[in-house]
This record gives structure tokens, sequence and C-alpha cells, in this order.
């Protein structure tokens, strides 16, 4: 591959961090479970590897080929999406922080900013991120030290410009974080457009197989703390705090879930060209369905998010919701299709259709930003998409007769 001056996005993640084992040539290198290795001396580690909570080789090819995919500088793999979220908040916030952020987020980021976080002392908004003065005037109005914004977002499928979000917050001395979960590195590529820091739940489209829980972050080049923040190490770089906190805290991800994930880059593009055609050819058969409201999917051409999806991102993901009349109809479609199991999570070969108001975004039943309550969001799959229309069809004229 050093051959190629500039290889493409399918040869780096079938590639890098996947070179062939030194010692007997094996194409995928082993997996390394090993809690420990052995050293040289006191002092002297053999090839920089002491104890698996530290570093693992493994962890580290999987973290060189995101970080690689996403442009970042650095990569750092944990043992789900929320723990990423965690961790990351406690290197770039200190308490007294604020935090400003998308109202439409996953309901386990919504609970960890607004529920969990507080207890450590931090504020924050949930705003709409399509406001952009609002924005701005919340984020130097409390001196945010954080933006986060998910987009797609979790479950209702806005875009949000990521920057010009970038823009307001760099502007005010802040990150922009993007949840870049739904997209994938394969769709959108945040860091390109300005954002700081990328935060995945590898347990959606990376892994790919629901075969997993992990999360990641990737950072850009040489980023440093933000102002009034007062780091561990000497240095300031995000990176470096984020190798302390890792090994200070313990939030690693296993050798077999790391593995899983890796194999799982191999294949994303492929997945994701096919999870996104499937998605868009429910949602246009969805938007003229007698009993769906409304189909939200930015690849529909009157979306509202479909100009800016269509600029920033390369195609249009796999999730879409769709709203109907009201809760008790949306349940019994949820509870009647057949190819479509009824269950939480996304991104994997098979579909998956949840009712997010008492599922996923439970946490946000009575707040402002509450899920619509006659809302479904569907996952769709690697399966064939005539099956599952068909799925949707039959489901939506049972749960009406
Ligand atoms: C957009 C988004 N971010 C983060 C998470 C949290 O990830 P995990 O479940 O791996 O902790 C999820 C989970 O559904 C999600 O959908």
């Amino acid at each position: 591959m050093s051959a190629l001056p500039t290889p493409g996005f399918s040869t780096r993640a079938v590639h890098v961090g996947q070179e062939p084992d030194p010692l007997t040539g094996d194409v995928v290198p082993p997996v390394h479970v090993t809690s420990t290795h052995v050293q040289d001396g006191v002092d002297t580690l053999r090839g920089g590897y002491e104890y698996g909570r530290s570093a693992n080789p493994t962890r580290d090819a999987f973290q060189r080929a995101l970080a690689d995919l996403d442009g970042g500088e650095a990569a750092f793999a944990f043992p789900s999406g929320l723990s990423a979220e965690d961790t990351l908040l406690r290197a770039i916030t200190r308490p007294g922080g604020h935090i400003s952020f998308g109202a439409d987020v996953y309901g386990g980021t919504f609970r960890l900013l607004t529920i969990v976080s507080p207890a450590w002392g931090l504020t924050s908004t949930p705003l709409d991120l399509l406001d952009l003065k609002a924005v701005e005037a919340d984020v130097t109005g409390h001196q945010t030290r954080v933006l986060w914004v998910e987009t797609p977002s979790n479950p209702q499928l806005e875009v949000f410009d990521i920057a010009a979000l970038a823009q307001i917050a760099h502007a005010a001395g802040a990150l922009l974080v993007v949840d870049n979960t739904f997209a994938s590195p394969y769709l959108q590529q945040p860091i390109a457009l300005g954002a700081d820091v990328v935060v995945y739940s590898t347990t959606k489209y990376i892994g790919g197989h629901s075969d997993l829980v992990g999360g990641a972050v990737v950072l850009r080049e040489d980023l440093r703390l933000p102002e009034g923040v007062t780091g561990w190490t000497e240095s300031g770089l995000v990176a470096d705090e984020l190798v302390f906190l890792q090994n200070s805290v313990g939030s690693i991800e296993s050798p077999r879930d790391v593995y899983l994930a890796h194999r799982g880059l191999k294949t994303l593009a492929v997945r994701m060209e096919r999870h996104s055609a499937s998605a868009l050819a429910i949602a246009r058969h969805l938007s003229g369905h007698p009993a769906v409201r409304a189909v939200h999917y930015p690849g529909l051409e009157d979306d509202p998010g479909h100009d800016l999806a269509a600029r920033q991102m390369k195609a249009f993901g796999g999730v879409l919701s769709i709203e109907l009349e009201d809760a008790a109809l949306a349940r019994r479609v949820a509870e009647s299709t057949q190819v479509f199991s009824l269950a939480v999570s996304l991104g994997a070969t098979e579909s998956l259709i949840e009712y997010p108001p008492v599922m996923t975004h439970a946490v946000k039943q009575g707040e402002p930003s509450q899920v619509p309550q006659g809302l479904l969001r569907l996952s769709v799959g690697l399966e064939d998409p005539e099956d599952l229309i068909a799925d949707i069809d039959r489901a939506l004229a049972e749960a009406r007769a």
C-alpha cells in the first residue's frame, strides 16, 4: 500500500493496522488476549507494551485504522459509546463548565449530560442546532467549552451544519464534538468539516453485526485542552490527556470486541452503500403510504436536511424514522413486523425496529424535547429491500385492521 500516493477509504480500511504477522505471515494478525507482557528489564519494555489496561496491540491496530479513516491524529477505543463520551467529557471539562448540545440526541447521551454530569458540577443546555443564532448566544453566554452535535440525530434524523457549528464553537474558544455514529466515517468526515473530536458508538455501523458493544473517540491533529481546563499531563494535548485518563479510570475495550470492531471497518464502505440504498427505497415507499404522517430521512428530496446532507455526507445512511397517527398504532406496528426485529440498537446486518418514547429515549419523556409519541425508528439492515418493504406494509395493514 505504501506504493500508492493516496490510497482510498476502502483500501485503507482493509490494510491500515492489518500488516501481516511478521513471525507467521498471518494475513489477519492474531488477537492479543494477554493481560500482561514480559519485560526485558525493570524499566525496559519489549515492544512498548506493559499491561493490558495501559495498551494492547489489538486495540492499537484498530485505533490506528480508525484515526486514519477519520483523518484524525489519534483514536481511542472504549468499552461502549457512553464510556467514550464520559471519558472524553472528563478530559475536556471541569466542574463549573457548560456544555451546549443538540436537543435531539440519543437518550443515553441526554441522560449523561442532563442527569449524571450535573452531579460533577457541569451544566448543559439542549438546543435546536438549526437555529445558529441561538447556538451562538448559548455558547458565548455560558462561556461553553464544548458544543456537542449528533448528525444525523437520533431518532429524528435531523441534519446539522458541522462547518457552521465549528465556526461558532471556535470563535468562542469551545471544542466541537460530533457524534458520527449514524453516518460512520465512510459517509461523513467531521474533522475535514472543522470538528475537533469525533465520537462513536462502535456497537453500531463500525461493528456492524450486533455482536459487540464498544465506543471510540477520534481527535483532530494537535488538539489542545480548551482554555480554563488544566490537564494532568504537561503537554496540554487532549491525546495525552486521554492516554492518561484511559489508564487511570480503566475505560478500555476488550481485545475480542476491538478485534470485531476492526473487522467491521473492512466492510464498512460496502455495508454503508447497501444500508443507504435500502433505507432510501423504504423511505420513498413509506412517504406515499396513507398510514404514515411523516418520514424523517435526509435522503428524501423534500426532507428539511436534504440539501445539507447532500453536501456533507456521501449518502444518507441506514436509519429512518416514521411518524404514525398515535402511540397505540406505533406500538402495534413495532410488535407486528417479522423481518424487522423489535429491538434497540441499530447499524447491523439485521433490520431492527423500535419505539423510542418507551425504549431508547424514555429518559426524555416529559422534557420539552421529548420524542413524538407516534414515532418509530427503523434501522435498515442488509436483507433484500423488497422483503423489508413487504414486512412493513403487512405490519401497517395488520396494525390498522
Ligand atoms: C448516536 C449514539 N451515540 C451514542 C450511543 C451510545 O453508545 P453505546 O450504546 O455503545 O454506549 C448510541 C447508542 O444507541 C447512539 O445511538
